[in-house]
């Protein structure tokens, strides 16, 4: 095998934005996407259309660079790039001259075959975070990853891959911070020093070009931000996506999904989304309904409708060969399917038996898709669960020489369930009209919170995975996905009621909040673990029904910076290596203000780290200093949640489902501090697509300890409030009494002294 090195400068040249730099083997192009984005592309054999499924951003037009016998320099506002002539080495600075990352001296990027991987150096306590849905440690030094989107049932904490692709990940290192977005759908590769001597870490992958962005901003939210305007960010959901969600493999009747639904009535548990899993579908035929046993499904949804409940369908891409089944004689028609190079349709199994895939990297066929959704949306479907589309077929190994487009499936695998997650969103936002769809996804890529939230597969119901999952949704959040939820409970296996409740705690606390299970499992509704545990479970979806205003108000903050729901602790405390201790690691921010701790059902007293900063329990409004690790009570009813101190959480008395107005009065929580504290409250009517002709409801809510004040400017947007009143309830502030007092909801300045 050759190794092919990129070798040294020979020329270059500025055109249209592009300094385009040759090498004997190769060249190089460099592009500047804002100050603190540079974009570097290195490849034998350049594709003139530089596609991408991630990015949506253009680069800046010409930009100055200073050439000396050594290096051609690139300086923006925050960046330099320095790049090395003699061998080819791309190395980057902050503005004020720090060395942030460089190629390994001695390698920089090479090729062996059509694999092409860069090199870098690694630095002394160098810790790198990221990569989306992958297991493992938060801190990803010393570990080792493969992009490659698969069905993994029975992963176990450590299996890899599993079923997205987040090539995207954050170096920190001195006291500084760097992005690094490796923009290629081929099998990729990331090694953050696994087996180097403590001197390499290094990514690439099997074909393509090295095309990757850099990202330099100062601070990880802020980078997060920055990857986010690059890649998109996700869209408000619709509210009762919110809400608590019902799933099984599967309700087997309609008449077992609404007798599901009329216990969470019944019982006063609230509740919001029923599902309806691959036994809805006549044969397990994609947009049909079984005959039998959902005989009449605009009749199912409108009594579910009558109950405030919404459904989300399942479809998987695979297409049952039969003829006479629309979607096939239409897909074989107009030639819609994936194929080998002679022409011929490829066939694989899943769930129908034998199956073609739908190429969804083809326009046409995306819209063909899209508008087969009819056949759910008609009688009333407002959700639409991707799953299989890594894609999926039993034995798990598409032939390489299948195509998609005019790429062969190794090239562009990573992005097929992406470009479903598309199809179906595109497609059903077109035929619900102004109303918001709700996008589930199970295989994703780079970009995919554009169109779709995303959950966490076949995970097991143990307590390993429980923990599992909360570093799954905090890591997916530094990649721009928000919008997560995990198989509460666990998919496979049977929880044991302790878990089951602990995990329910947690799940109120998780973007997506869904309770799901394989099939032959045990039933996992809230009323199937013994009175006193449907007790606290109730109690526990309560809490995430009063946390929705604040809950909504994070969502909106998703939509404007990309920060997510739940946020690892490195986002704001990067450098503070308790954040990374494996006892520590689990915990997240959901939102600005509360800091919550997993903790396995088998414990009821955990040490939780706080950091910095001064925080109150939820539950007791015990004030901790922060920088202490506390050990602190964590019964199967009181999940350790903390608040910091001038924490602003918006909350609402409890409701049976996001569509219940409840008693109208928006309780303004606030627990005291000493530093001022902000947070950006936001409504809409949670359903349509107003809110983007500036149908919404906005306020700055603030409280300021030195003047102390607690005050609401004036409304922004052109929407009411569902709350006609509002009642501050203050925590911490001893002596201070307006616990009581519930004053009107005025849309100018609100202000109120302590
Ligand atoms: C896959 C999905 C799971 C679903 C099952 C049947 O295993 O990950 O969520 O229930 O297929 O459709």
């Amino acid at each position: 095998m050759n190794l092919e090195i990129a070798g040294n400068v020979q020329g270059f040249k500025q055109q249209d934005g592009i300094l385009t730099i040759k090498t004997a083997e190769a060249e190089a192009r460099v592009y500047i996407y804002s100050p603190t984005i540079i974009r570097v592309s290195i490849s034998k054999n350049f594709n003139p259309d530089d596609p991408s499924f991630a990015v949506i951003r253009q680069p800046l037009a010409d930009f100055d660079f200073d050439e000396s016998s050594a290096n051609i320099d690139i300086t923006t506002p925050a960046l330099k790039l320095s790049i090395q002539k003699s061998p080819l080495r791309f190395n980057f600075f902050t503005a004020a001259g720090s060395l942030l990352s460089e190629d390994d001296a001695r390698f920089g990027t090479n090729w062996q075959g059509e694999r092409v991987i860069c090199y870098r150096r690694l630095f002394e306590g160098e810790r790198f975070i990221g990569l989306g849905e992958k297991t493992g440690n938060l801190d990803r030094r010393s570990a080792t990853y493969v992009n490659w989107n698969t069905d993994a049932p029975n992963h176990t904490p450590e299996s890899d891959p599993l079923y997205k692709t987040f090539p995207f990940f954050i170096g920190l290192h001195s006291g500084l911070t760097y992005g690094l977005f490796l923009d290629n759908t081929h099998k990729s590769y990331f090694d953050f020093g696994a087996s180097t001597d403590e001197e390499t870490s290094w990514f690439g992958a099997d074909g393509g070009d090295l095309n990757y962005y850099f990202f330099g901003a100062q601070g990880v939210a802020k980078i997060i931000e920055d990857y986010t305007w690059l890649a998109g960010r996700m869209e408000m959901p619709p509210l009762w996506s919110l809400g608590y969600q019902q799933c099984r493999w599967s309700y087997m009747s309609a008449d077992e999904v609404l007798n599901i639904a009329q216990t969470f009535r019944k019982k006063q548990i609230p509740a919001d989304v029923m599902y309806c899993d691959i036994d809805y579908m006549d044969d397990f035929k994609i947009f049909t309904w079984n005959k039998k046993t959902f005989p009449k499904p605009k009749q199912m949804l409108d009594k579910l409708k009558a109950m405030d409940f919404r459904l989300v369908t399942i479809v998987d891409p695979g297409i049952k060969v039969e003829e006479g089944y629309k979607e096939y004689d239409e897909g074989i028609e107009q030639d819609y399917f994936a194929k080998y190079p002679d022409g011929e349709n490829y066939t694989g199994y899943v769930w129908p038996g034998r199956c073609h895939f739908p190429d969804f990297f083809r326009g046409e066929v995306r819209e063909w898709w899209g508008a087969a959704f009819t056949a759910l949306t008609q009688p009333g479907v407002e959700g639409f669960w991707n799953d299989m589309n890594e894609p999926a077929a039993w034995g798990q190994n598409i032939p390489w020489i299948v195509k998609f487009g005019d790429k062969f499936m190794p090239e562009v695998r990573n992005a097929y369930g992406m470009q479903m997650a598309r199809a179906t969103y595109d497609g059903t936002r077109k035929i619900m009209g102004n109303k918001r769809p709700f996008v589930l996804t199970r295989a994703a890529y780079s970009g995919t919170q554009r169109y779709s939230a995303v959950w966490t597969g076949d995970n097991t119901g143990t307590d390993a995975h429980m923990l599992l999952g909360q570093r799954l949704v905090n890591s997916l959040g530094i990649t721009g996905m928000s919008f997560i939820g995990v198989d509460i409970g666990g998919f496979s296996g049977n929880p044991t009621p302790e878990l089951m409740v602990r995990w329910n705690s947690l799940g109120a606390y998780t973007p997506m909040f869904r309770n799901h299970a394989i099939q032959g499992s045990k039933m996992r509704e809230p009323w199937e673990w013994g009175k006193n545990n449907e007790q606290i479970i109730k109690k526990d979806i309560e809490q995430r029904y009063k946390l929705l205003p604040y809950l909504y108000s994070s969502f909106y903050q998703s939509t404007q910076t990309g920060l997510p729901v739940s946020r690892t602790l490195a986002i704001e405390h990067s450098f503070d290596g308790n954040v990374f201790d494996e006892r520590f690691q689990n915990e997240f921010m959901f939102g600005d203000a509360m800091l919550v701790a997993p903790v396995e059902s088998t414990k009821l007293t955990e040490d939780v780290y706080l950091p910095r900063g001064s925080w109150y329990r939820l539950s007791s409004d015990k004030f901790y200093e922060g920088e202490q690790i506390v050990n602190v009570q964590a019964p199967l009813t009181d999940l350790p949640v903390f608040i910091k101190a001038g924490g602003i959480i918006p909350m609402q008395s409890v409701v049976q489902s996001t569509n219940e107005k409840g008693d109208g009065i928006l309780q303004v929580h606030v627990w005291n501090g000493r530093e001022a504290n902000s947070f950006i409250y936001y409504e809409d009517d949670g359903v349509s697509y107003d809110y983007e002709q500036g149908v919404y409801y906005k306020r700055v809510i603030s409280f300021n300890p030195i003047e102390k004040s607690l005050s609401l400017s004036s409304v922004e947007g052109s929407s009411k409030s569902r709350f006609m009143q509002l009642k501050f309830v203050l925590h911490g502030f001893d002596g201070v009494k307006l616990q009581e007092e519930i004053i009107e909801n005025k849309s100018g300045e609100i202000e109120v002294k302590l």
